[in-house]
């Protein structure tokens, strides 16, 4: 038999956290049509893997790529660390709709998509995923709407609750998104231009999820003091407007909680008895958002990662900045803003816990347009693999490999990705189980991880070698349950 592709002598993590086992593939168009011995067939292209893992390709629970597709379609900081999939629009940031020109200057959050607001452009959703269809990127992806953005398309005031005429223009937005391809509604109760809209703006403007089964995620109004009130506000959403709730990037911040994952993760654990719940977590004791003196002040340590004014401080520790300037750290992010900034405030017994938890899926929470990014955006996955699983022996490859790939697609409704099995897409990762790490680190966050010898998405090779192939398969998925 001939394929296109064929990967010889592989041993096979299929993404369902069952035991790994030896293979070949063979790969027709966009499908893994076979596994099994082909010793006597031959392929277009072969791959002699020597024993080395093939996986399904990693999804990314949790990214910021709405523009990166766009504006970098060989998506490196992704496929380099074998991720083949992004959910993008999280934390209530999306790139579309914006039905009118974006008020300047462009409001943080959503100013980490794009500071000067040109991105944002695409009055509809429609137009946005049909941009995406017509110029593919290297990786797939499905898409959410965000929240903050659908407030400032439609809100002049964001300090105040939407009106009863401004929640049906905003679900009319969430019903054309969904309708034009997106899973799902995210949120950002926690950021400045979300925490005015009480959970009923919320639960209203979602409304439209329950015909399609679409997606219900968060980043919750507070990770801190409140995480307790802010899963029951959670899970509220969740059941009033009848869908599943996706907890983005559960953690506990701030040294008074350290230690409460436990509670949090037994309170989930009860609620999911009800009702459908999943989260997913970047696996980092650091987070990264928009600079803010109160984030920093919560923090042990933090690093500027961009600045808009003073761009040459990107990299550095503010407490550092601060003593060159000969000012408080107060002052330096007044000048230095608009900013963002890199946060010490978790725990690593924390984030231990909530990684090793059966129902966590890995997502990066990367930032592909920062200056001096957090490392997480071209690290996260190798790090799960090399740091986590091989070092520290929280879990085993196939977890580890299952908690980014099959897990994923069961919770946002990817069918026939995350799995390898024939039949499936031919979305795979091939990677040096002994080697596979992070390089990139705090002081160099720029680098492709170690140990990734190929990427394929479709059935076609995206990254091999250390460096993008050009090829830019990618789709935008539906969320089919
Ligand atoms: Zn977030
Ligand atoms: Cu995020």
């Amino acid at each position: 038999m001939n394929f296109d592709l064929l990967i010889r002598n592989a041993s096979i993590v299929d993404g369902s956290g069952a035991p790994r086992f030896n293979g070949d593939i063979g790969i027709r168009g966009d499908r893994i049509d076979r596994i099994g011995d082909l010793a006597a067939s031959s392929g277009e292209v072969e791959i002699d893997l020597a024993g080395r893992i093939a996986a399904p390709g990693f999804i990314d629970a949790h990214t910021h790529d709405d523009r990166l597709m766009l504006s970098g379609p060989d998506m490196a900081p992704k496929v380099s660390q074998g991720v083949t999939t992004v959910i993008a629009g999280n934390c209530g940031i999306s790139l579309a709709p914006m039905p009118r020109a974006i008020p300047q200057p462009v409001t943080p959050p959503l100013n980490l998509l794009d500071d000067q607001g040109g991105w944002f452009r695409f009055p509809t959703f429609a137009a946005y995923v049909e941009e995406l269809r017509g110029k593919p990127a290297a990786t797939n992806c499905a898409l959410l709407v965000g929240h903050t953005t659908l407030r400032v398309a439609i809100l002049d005031d964001l300090e105040r609750p939407a009106s009863a005429a401004q929640i049906v223009r905003m679900r009319a937005l969430v019903s054309e998104a969904l309708e034009a391809g997106a899973i799902g509604v995210s949120t950002g109760l926690f950021y400045e231009p979300a925490i005015a809209a009480p959970t009923e703006e919320v639960i209203e403007t979602c409304r439209p999820l329950k015909d399609v089964d679409g997606l219900y995620c968060t980043h919750m109004r507070d990770e801190a003091d409140g995480v307790i009130d802010s899963l029951t506000e959670t899970f509220r959403i969740g059941r009033e407007v009848g869908v599943a709730v996706v907890i983005s990037h559960l953690k506990v911040v701030g040294e008074a909680n350290r230690g409460r994952s436990a509670e949090a993760l037994s309170f989930i654990e009860k609620n999911m008895a009800t009702q459908s719940i999943c989260m997913d977590c970047y696996p980092y004791t650091a987070g990264s958002t928009v600079l803010s003196a109160d984030r920093a002040a919560s923090s042990s340590r933090v690093i500027v990662s961009w600045s808009k004014a003073l761009p040459e401080y990107a990299g550095q520790d503010l407490d550092a900045i601060a003593r060159k300037m000969g000012v408080s750290e107060e002052e330096a992010i007044r000048r230095l803003l608009p900013a963002g900034g890199i946060y010490f405030r978790l725990d690593e017994s924390d984030v231990q816990r909530i990684l090793r938890h059966g129902k966590t899926m890995i997502g990066s929470d990367g930032l592909p347009h920062d200056a001096s990014p957090h490392p997480r955006l071209w690290g996260a996955f190798p790090r799960v693999l090399g740091h986590y699983c091989r070092e520290l022996g929280l879990f085993s490859l196939e977890t580890s490999v299952h908690k980014m790939t099959g897990l994923t697609a069961r919770n946002f409704g990817l069918r026939d990705r995350g799995v390898v099995k024939e039949g499936a897409y031919a979305d795979l990762t091939l990677f040096d189980a002994d080697k596979v790490d992070e390089a990139a680190t705090y002081a160099a966050p720029i680098a492709p991880a170690r140990g990734i010898d190929a990427v394929i998405v479709n059935g076609a090779v995206v990254w091999r070698d250390g460096r993008p192939t050009g090829a830019r398969p990618g789709r935008v998925l539906a969320r089919l349950t």
